[in-house]
């Protein structure tokens, strides 16, 4: 039986999040498989799932860690962003660094609902 992961990483890949149509200019992919290595080396899980609702702040991901609130971290949409979180996730996602605290995403939707509502879609260590 495999342990429980220390947190979950929701990585948002729905109509605006992770298209070049919208961000052509990102690897979507590899900003996602980087992002599920990281996670899995700070003994946290990710899943790719469909749109969270919160568009104007895409590329976006959701952690979730036992006993807090979730944290949203939206604006993912170059190398140093996506370098900070993978920092973080690969570091355990404990104590959110400062170079993160732009991009965090304030919710005016209950947390709670966004989080029944996501859809997985895939595995982000493979390829789509
Ligand atoms: S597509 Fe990511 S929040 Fe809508």
């Amino acid at each position: 039986m495999s342990a429980r992961p220390r947190f979950r990483v929701h990585i948002c890949d729905g109509c605006c999040c992770g298209t070049i149509r919208k961000h052509p200019d990102v690897d979507h992919a590899e900003q996602r498989r980087s992002i599920a290595a990281a996670a899995e080396r700070g003994g946290g899980q990710a899943r790719v799932v469909g749109c969270l609702g919160e568009c104007h702040a895409s590329n976006l991901v959701v952690v979730r860690r036992r006993g807090r609130r979730a944290t949203w971290i939206g604006s993912l949409l170059d190398d140093t962003s996506t370098e900070h979180l993978c920092e973080w996730l690969a570091d355990g996602a404990d104590e959110l660094p400062s170079a993160l605290r732009s991009n965090v995403v304030e919710r005016a939707v209950a947390d709670e609902r966004a989080r029944r509502t996501a859809v997985l879609i895939s595995n982000p260590s493979r390829s789509r």
